[in-house]
């Protein structure tokens, strides 16, 4: 039987966590950050290739990095601010305004998708359909980089921020079923902020191999 995930979103339409985000970034346009993040870095030098996908990626400095270092970048984003501050930097980029659950991207094209925190906003249903397409997308043998939050999260979520799933580690490696994916890492990664009371931030690094073609 399926594990669930803890499920803090429950009652909460995709539409209305969908504007949340453009929300988020209007309340505070710096919302995402303004450097590449070390695990995608690590993830592009670890699995080198030709061509990397973000789902959700944010201001874009991601996919600017991996420009940089040779990469031909691609991606969506569900917000129309950091849509469009991405498609400032990266000119000629394709970089699709809409969500990873409807990814219009061709199928096995990519070498590595990385995903930064985006898909942990997701219900289980609909990150179900967001990984899907991540399959989909990835040619036959490419790397996904997975980073939910996880469900020893106690750290409070930015005010502005939509509300996220958080994932039991047996839910989370129910994803990724030995079929149709070979796990590479599988890591938890806990953050202590304990200034005031238990300030805890949980989340995974997971890396994944596509097995098989379609
Ligand atoms: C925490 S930010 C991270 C941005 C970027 N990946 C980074 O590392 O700086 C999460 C991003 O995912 C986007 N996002 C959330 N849900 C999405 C979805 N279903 N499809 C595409 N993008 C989504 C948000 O708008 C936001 O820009």
């Amino acid at each position: 039987m399926d594990s669930p995930p803890i499920y803090t979103m429950m009652g909460t339409p995709r539409s209305a966590v969908d504007a949340g985000w453009e929300h988020a970034y209007t309340e505070y346009p710096r919302f995402a950050a303004e450097y590449p993040w070390s695990d995608v870095v690590d993830t592009l030098t670890q699995f080198p290739g030709e061509r990397v996908y973000e789902v959700g990626f944010g201001g874009g400095h991601n996919l600017l990095w991996a420009r940089q270092h040779g990469w031909e970048v691609a991606g969506c984003e569900i917000a129309e601010t950091p849509h469009r501050i991405a498609c400032e930097k990266l000119d000629g980029a394709d970089l699709r305004l809409e969500s990873m659950v409807d990814c219009s991207a061709p199928s096995s094209s990519y070498d590595v998708v990385v995903d930064r925190a985006a898909l942990t906003c997701l219900s289980p249903k609909d990150l179900k359909r967001a990984l899907f397409h991540v399959r989909r997308i990835l040619k036959p043998g490419g790397v996904f980089f997975f980073n939910p939050y996880g469900n020893l999260q106690t750290k409070p979520f930015p005010d502005v921020m939509p509300p996220v799933t958080l994932w039991e580690e047996r839910a989370t490696r129910q994803l990724f079923p030995d079929t149709k994916w070979e796990t590479i890492v599988f890591e938890h990664v806990i953050v202590h902020y304990d200034i005031v009371g238990p300030n805890r931030e949980h989340t995974y690094r997971i890396r994944v191999r596509k097995i098989g073609r379609d």
